[in-house]
């Protein structure tokens, strides 16, 4: 039995303040929910607050990236230890904005996911493919090609424990969400890399989440069906309300 998980990706949004109010409205909205992981990643510095605000609930903490090393002449970086000295509990490596942006390798991914589970994190690892890469059908590919070097280090009790998010970059951030089905169709490629890799008990464990659009209209489409075993939700987690919705389909 995979248990949903829902973590809501702040991305750079949120001062200390904002963060707080908008965790502690979350609290109340999904006091009830027993049966879905729920985990909000707020930035780096709304981590410690954010901590202490949900300290004793249901809803654990997240950070959106790390750095593979311990500790050292890393400026500007974040060792696992630190994340783990404030109470984070789970870790989002690999997400396209970082590929894009800070032009991470699924080599520095893969060390990362191997330093995060060393720490004692859960890392939430991203994949997915480029619009163009789609449109030449190309996308089962490109995501076997991330997954067969991020996964490089890891151990099989290591996968059995990760949670991989297919998060289609044209889909991030545009309203414009992917087919159910595909998502469906790529959660099961996923599936297949890691039983090859790892076995079919492996397979069986890892949870794969959909990211990419989802709303509180949308999640139930995704949510139910079989082998999309949660969302990492980007905009939508930023309001309280529509998070809570899309945890609550996903509890049904
Ligand atoms: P949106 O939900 O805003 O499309 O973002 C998805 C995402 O990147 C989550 O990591």
């Amino acid at each position: 039995m995979r248990v949903p998980i829902i973590a809501g990706n702040w991305k750079m949004n949120k001062t200390i303040p904002e963060a707080v109010t908008l965790v502690q409205e979350l609290l109340t909205l999904v006091a009830d929910v027993q049966s879905t992981e729920i985990v909000v990643c707020p930035p780096f510095t709304a981590l410690y607050s954010v901590g202490q605000a949900i300290a004793g609930s249901r809803v654990a903490l997240g950070a959106q990236n790390l750095f593979w090393e311990a500790k050292g002449a890393y400026t500007g970086e974040i060792a696992p230890g630190m994340l783990v000295d404030l109470g984070v509990r789970h870790v989002i490596i690999g997400h396209s904005e970082r590929r894009a942006y800070q032009q991470e390798t699924d080599a520095d991914i893969a060390k990362k996911l191997e330093a995060a589970f060393k720490a004692g994190l859960s890392p939430i690892l991203c994949v997915g493919e480029h619009l163009a890469e789609r449109e030449a059908g190309r996308a089962e590919e490109v995501v076997k090609g991330q997954l067969e070097v991020d996964l490089e280090l890891l151990a099989t009790d290591q996968v059995q424990q990760l949670v991989i998010a297919y998060e289609p970059i044209w889909a991030i951030g545009t309203g414009r969400s992917a087919q159910p089905a595909d998502a469906a169709a790529m959660a099961q490629v996923i599936r297949d890399v890691v039983g090859a890799k790892f076995g079919a008990d492996t397979a069986d464990c890892v949870r794969v989440q959909y990211g990419g659009s989802v709303n509180a209209a949308n999640s139930g489409d995704f949510l139910t069906l079989e082998g999309i075993d949660g969302a990492l939700v980007g905009g939508a987690s930023l309001k309280a309300k529509d998070f809570a919705a899309i945890v609550k389909s996903a509890s049904k």
